[in-house]
This record gives C-alpha cells, structure tokens and sequence, in this order.
C-alpha cells in the first residue's frame, strides 16, 4: 500500500530529476512556493523547494503539513563536510539535528530552543535505516554514473555513508576557521546546512515522522563555494534522485 510521503529541498538543482520521474504532478502554488502532488513508485508524494534557510524551510513545512498532511517528510540535498571523515561525495544521513546559530544565552542554555527544553530534535529511526540502504545503494552506483575524469575534477574517491547529526544555521560556512568551530562545538556533527533543523523543528511539531539525507558537496572551508556549484551542477540532481528513489521502493 501506497503511503503519502513529502520530500523537501532547497534548491532546483536538488529536486529536477524527482519531478521528471513524477509524470503525473500537479502544480500547488501556495505561499511563494510550488508543491508538486503526484506519484512516484506507488506512493503518493508530495515534493517542494523550500529555498534556502531556516524561516524558508520552516514556512514551507508548516504549509506543507499542514495543506498535504503527509505521514512522512524527508529532506535531501547538499551540505557542508563537517567530519573530518566527511569527504566531498559521501552521504549524511541525519540521526539528529540542532540549529548552530540559536543563542538565547543566557536566558536559556547556549544552542538550546527557547520553549522546548532541548538543542537537538531525532530523527525517525524508520527513516534513518531507510536512507542508510538508500544511501548505501547511490554510493556504490555513483562510480558508474560519472567518468574517472569527473570522478578526479571533482575530487571525489570512493564515496561512504555515515551517519550522524546534521547541523543548521542561516550561514553559508565558508572558512576553515568557522567550521573548526562548529566541529568543536557539535562533536557529534557530520554535516552542516541552512534548512534540516528547522523542517526536523516543524515536523516535530506536528508529530509527524521525519528523516534528512544529504549528499557532502565540499568541506565547509575557503573552498566551499566553488565546490558547492560544481557539485550542484554536475551529480546533486542525479544523486539526490537515486537515492529517493530508492527509499520510496523500500517504504
Ligand atoms: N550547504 C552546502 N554546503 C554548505 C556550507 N558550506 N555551509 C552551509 N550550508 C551548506
């Protein structure tokens, strides 16, 4: 039986492909935003661009959740490498995710989210295995999709999936510097983003399952910029399907 999943990211170039496996979507236009109702392997699913940081995410959700009412959402997209381990290609799959720039400090405990009690929100363990097989399978298919020369200009190897937190906050990080200092704060951090915390924040909530998976297009250092665009336009779309694409197949 079919389930009515949602499917988030910020940006075209991490969606396009999705929406061209969707043939029979519907455009919703509401709130600045276009969801994309439709079907892809039996399940009714819903997809959007949030664009990109947390109020964009977050009012995208809440729309979302609220309009769609979908049992599950999953983000997908790109990020920082936080990890050292964390190379250009791998995948992160979420397990927990906390925004980087909260500081009610000290009203409230540093990265703590006034009202909650807490600076990380979990994701849904279902969801975790899920997208740890997808990413399993996109890995390993990712050599096959790409020429050793794309391969090496892109500097990607032999890319692993990890799991761990995913980390938010309304700054593209761009210096070495910046995320020594968000590795030192967030051990437990793999990846660094603009919108996975604050969609887990929504969905939590709402009550509803939630699970993020997100392809590392550069190392969050002087870098980033270009290796984010280079990425983006070359293997963000392809990746980023693969892997839904198979996470639809074994939900
Ligand atoms: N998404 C992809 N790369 C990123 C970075 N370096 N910082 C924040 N969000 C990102």
């Amino acid at each position: 039986m079919g389930r009515k999943i949602a499917v988030i990211s910020a940006l075209q170039e991490e969606l396009s492909e999705i929406l061209q496996l969707m043939p029979d979507e519907q455009r919703v236009p509401i709130g600045g935003r276009t969801f994309w109702q439709g079907h892809l392997q039996d399940h009714d699913v819903v997809a959007v661009l949030s664009g990109i940081g947390k109020v964009a995410a977050a009012t995208t959700t809440a729309v979302l959740l609220e309009r769609f009412e979908p049992e599950m959402v999953i983000v997908t997209g790109v990020a920082g490498g936080l990890s050292m381990d964390a190379s250009v290609g791998d995948i992160v799959v979420g397990t927990g995710f906390s925004q980087h720039d909260m500081d009610a400090s000290p009203l409230f405990q540093r990265w703590e989210m006034p009202g909650y009690g807490r600076s990380r929100f979990d994701a849904d363990p279902v969801l975790v295995q899920v997208l740890q097989e997808a990413a399993k399978d996109a890995v390993t298919w990712l050599p096959k999709l790409l020429d050793a020369q794309t391969m090496t200009e892109l500097g990607l190897h032999r890319p692993h999936v990890h799991q761990g937190d995913i980390i938010t906050g309304d700054r593209f990080i761009s210096t070495a510097a910046d995320s020594n200092a968000l590795r030192a704060a967030f051990p437990e951090a793999w990846a660094v983003d603009m919108e996975t915390a604050a969609v887990a924040q929504v969905c939590h909530d709402h009550g509803i399952p939630f699970g993020a998976v997100r392809v590392v297009s550069d190392r969050a250092d002087e870098e980033a910029h270009v290796d984010f665009q280079h990425f983006l336009n070359q293997v963000a779309r392809h990746y980023s399907a693969r892997i839904v694409r198979k996470a639809l197949n074994l939900l």
